[in-house]
Order: C-alpha cells, then sequence, then structure tokens
C-alpha cells in the first residue's frame, strides 16, 4: 500500500527536480531532501509510527526516494561541472590562426660595431682594452702630454672647459696614455687601446661633431721604434679593409710624439687610382701617430734611457664610415632605428 505521504514528497521532488537551472539550486534541494530537517530525513522518524506489517515497505519507499533523489544529485551535479569546464575552456582559448604581434629587433650601432672590430684586432695581438675618465684635468689632457699651458697647440683642440682652466671634457683620448704609464710605475710594458668619447666646441655638420670618438693606442717595452710602429698599424688596417691595403706614414707633429706622422691607407675604392672617397689621391688619411715623446715617458715616470714606445690615435668615425660607406656622420648618434636598419646585417643578428 503505499503511503500517502512518501507519495507526496515523491511529487514534489519530481517537479523540484524538473526545474534545476543550477549547481547551487541543486545543492539548496539537497538540503531540502536530505539535510538534517530534510523532508526524505525526517521520514526516518516516522518509521516508529508505522504499523508493524508496513514497516518494511515504508523502509522501502524512502530508500527508493533518496535514490532518486541521489541518482539525479549525481547526474545534475556532473552535468554542471562540465559545463563549468568547457565555460573555462572557451574563455581561454586562443585563435592560433591569428597573426603574431611583429618583434621589432634592434640593430647593432655601425660605430659600435667598428670598435668592437677594431678592439679584437688589438686583442688578438695581446693589448689591453682600457677606460679612462671623459671629464678629465687639464694636467693628463694637455701637461702631461707635453702641452704645457699657453701653448699653441691649445688652439687647435678647440676645448669645453668645465671649471676654470683644470677641469676639462677631453679633446682627445691621449690623456688615457699618461694615466695608464701612471699605473704601470715604470716598470711594467704597456699595450693597451683606449677606444672612448672625445669633445670639442666645433659645429656638427656632416663631418665634424662636437663628440666625436677616437681609438687611442700605446705601446710602452724595451728598443720600440717606428718600424714597430709601421708593423703594428699595417695589420690592423689589413685586418679592417683588406689584405691589399698599403700604409704610408707622413710626417706630422704632435707634442706628445718625436717623430710624428699622420697614417695613410691605399684608397680602397680605388686602389690608388683616385676616387671621390679618397678626393682624387689615391690615399686616406686615418690616424695621428709617432714615437712617444721623451719627456712624455719621463713625467709619466717611464725612463726614456730605458723605455721607449710608439702612440696612435684613430678618429673612429672616420674609420666606420669608411668601412660601411656613410657619408654623414651624424647618423652614429641618431638614435632613430629607421637609420640603423640601413645598416642591419643579415650576418649581425
Ligand atoms: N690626440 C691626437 C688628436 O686628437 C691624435 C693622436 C696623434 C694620438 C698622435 C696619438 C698620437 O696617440 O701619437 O689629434
Amino acid at each position: 500500500m503505499k503511503n500517502p505521504k512518501i507519495e507526496d514528497i515523491k511529487k514534489t521532488l519530481e517537479t523540484d527536480l524538473k526545474q534545476v537551472p543550477d549547481e547551487k539550486t541543486l545543492n539548496e534541494l539537497k538540503v531540502k531532501y536530505l539535510g538534517k530537517k530534510g523532508l526524505i530525513t525526517e521520514l526516518n522518524s516516522e518509521i516508529k509510527n508505522i504499523p508493524n506489517e508496513e514497516k518494511k515497505d515504508f523502509g522501502m519507499a524512502v530508500n527508493e526516494l533518496r535514490n532518486i533523489f541521489n541518482n539525479a544529485y549525481e547526474e545534475k551535479h556532473a552535468f554542471f561541472e562540465a559545463n563549468l569546464l568547457n565555460e573555462k575552456l572557451a574563455s581561454e582559448a586562443i585563435d592560433i590562426s591569428l597573426p603574431a604581434t611583429k618583434i621589432s629587433k634592434g640593430a647593432p650601432n655601425i660605430l659600435e660595431k667598428l670598435i668592437e672590430e677594431v678592439e679584437e684586432v688589438f686583442m688578438s695581438m695581446g693589448y689591453d682594452v682600457v677606460d679612462g675618465p671623459e671629464v678629465e684635468e687639464d694636467k693628463y689632457n694637455f701637461e702631461m702630454l707635453n702641452i704645457p699651458k699657453g701653448h699653441p697647440a691649445r688652439d687647435a683642440q678647440d676645448t669645453f672647459y668645465i671649471e676654470g682652466e683644470e677641469i676639462l671634457m677631453r679633446s682627445q683620448t691621449s690623456p688615457v696614455q699618461v694615466r695608464t704609464m701612471l699605473k704601470g710605475e715604470g716598470k711594467t710594458p704597456i699595450r693597451m687601446i683606449c677606444p672612448g668619447k672625445t669633445y670639442r666646441r666645433d659645429d656638427d655638420d656632416a663631418t665634424h661633431s662636437h663628440q666625436f670618438m677616437q681609438i687611442e693606442g700605446l705601446l710602452v717595452d724595451k728598443n720600440i721604434s717606428l718600424s714597430d710602429l709601421k708593423g703594428t698599424i699595417d695589420v690592423v688596417v689589413k685586418k679592417l679593409f683588406g689584405e691589399d691595403i698599403v700604409t704610408r706614414f707622413r710626417p706630422s707633429y704632435y707634442q706628445f710624439t718625436e717623430p710624428s706622422v699622420e697614417v695613410d691607407i691605399s684608397c680602397f675604392n680605388c686602389k690608388g687610382k683616385g676616387c671621390n672617397i679618397c678626393k682624387k689621391t689615391g690615399w686616406i688619411t686615418v690616424a695621428g701617430a709617432g714615437v712617444v715623446h721623451p719627456n712624455v715617458l719621463r713625467m709619466s715616470g717611464y725612463d726614456p734611457k730605458e723605455w721607449s714606445g710608439f702612440a696612435f690615435g684613430f678618429g673612429a668615425e672616420r674609420l666606420a664610415m669608411l668601412k660601411y660607406d656613410i657619408n654623414d656622420l651624424r647618423v652614429f648618434y641618431n638614435t632613430d632605428l629607421r637609420e640603423s636598419k640601413t645598416f642591419d646585417r643579415e650576418e649581425d643578428l
């Protein structure tokens, strides 16, 4: 015989189960039917009022109700879980057919690249690459390079003075020669190059800049002569511009070297015949150089009777302009990526 109360609950349960929109409602139903005071739970306490011969049927009917609920619960719970997962997957989906954002690559600064090449050549010959301050003392920039105060040689280097007559923006990288010799304390042989920025009061145009770079070099040892300088420069120039390039020295004058020379290389473009790059002369000047003046050695603690040396100063922009066929040095200091891209070459990447 069917128990009317159970039949009632069964009906409400079936209606309730038909309209479960979400997990939250499902859980509310669980409380409503199987919670501590749930409709099905409470049926258990009624069993004592049931006549003995009906107890078994009653118990089975309650169990059936519980099963109906539990089965429906499992099924709906699984359904909501799957839905949740699908929603999550859909929201995190990546459309791999979309075009990727283009990453803009930088390009090596051509002047830096040239300097690195020069450094490599010198390092392979045992030279150290050293650094020196750009804000310099007059003493190192001039005096200890044998250019005393009031000397006309100073006029050629239109110097930016910062404080009085003593502190300046270095007008050449040559003061690093002095600094390096002072560190050597008249005892250690020296082989160094110093690439670095230099400053002069110059108007900027295609071939001049108030700030430019030099690559200074100094070798101090025993029995060093001009021919050692020639051999060294020759190797470097050939590595940079090609094996068929010839070097020549022209007499010149610098206070800190004696003898002093201008270093010319045969024009790599016309092979000496004369073209626009070499201004029809067949030769291109790339550096100033010479044998270190005894006064300079002495002032920096190296006894000229014992030690001798050579020094040179390349114009870095000039080398880069020649090597990479650039006719305006302002491009080196331009931060426009489109400019540097022009020099972007596959092998650099
Ligand atoms: N410092 C010189 C200049 O700026 C270049 C130079 C010439 C450097 C001869 C040297 C050198 O070391 O020996 O014009």
